[in-house]
């Protein structure tokens, strides 16, 4: 996978992160709820946004990951992002994460992306699980992957926060079919 596919939803439009996109970034990573909601460290200067932009591209390049920027179409800046990140040993799983900026939040919108974005990684890469993370509290994220049928299959202490945090997979078996119910 070289380049980034452009999927759809009925409010969104998921395509390659660009250089359009570092400021929208900096605002997101830059906000401190919603940066350790995500686990994420808090960016405090906009350079870092030329090194999120190159590290997408290179773990593209690399097979590593695939980030897209979410569009809502009538929205100036790009509203957020959601990536599949590959490990090394696994070829056929991914790891699902998402971050909307604030302004975006309770709408639904990264509900849409990630049944979009799942379906993608069942249908057309084919993989057999897509696994997530998020922390205990984050409440909106936990009800996200319930939704689309994710399983919890166990809990840790992020050594990096000491915040504790829950395990998730979806696997093909399950996957395709809550979304075929969601259709
Ligand atoms: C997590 C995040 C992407 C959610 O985006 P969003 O577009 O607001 O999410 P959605 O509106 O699609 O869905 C959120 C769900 O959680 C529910 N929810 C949110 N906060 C809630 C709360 N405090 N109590 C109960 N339910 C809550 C919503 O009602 C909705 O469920 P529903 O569809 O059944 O009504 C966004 O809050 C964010 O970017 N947070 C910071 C970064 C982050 O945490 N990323 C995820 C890392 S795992």
């Amino acid at each position: 996978m070289k380049t980034v596919p452009r999927l759809t939803t009925p409010r969104l439009v998921l395509r390659a992160p660009g250089e359009r996109d570092i400021l929208a970034w900096f605002a997101r990573a830059s906000d401190i709820e919603s940066a350790s909601l995500a686990g994420d460290p808090v960016a405090d200067d906009i350079s870092a946004g030329a090194r999120w932009l190159a590290l997408a591209r290179q773990r593209l390049a690399d097979g590593r990951a695939i980030k897209w920027s979410i569009d809502q179409p009538g929205v100036a800046d790009a509203i957020g992002t959601i990536t599949l990140s590959f490990g090394a040993n696994e070829a056929k799983a991914a790891a699902l994460g998402f971050v909307l900026g604030r302004a975006h939040w309770g709408q639904g919108l990264a509900s849409e992306a990630a049944r979009e974005v799942v379906r993608y990684a069942f249908e057309t890469l084919a993989l057999e699980q897509v696994t997530a993370e998020a922390a205990a509290r984050n409440i909106a994220s936990l009800r996200i992957l319930a939704k689309l049928g994710f399983k919890h299959v166990g809990s840790f202490i992020d050594e990096s926060d000491g915040e504790q945090c829950e395990r998730f997979v979806l696997d093909a078996r399950i996957g395709p079919l809550v979304l075929a119910n969601q259709a």
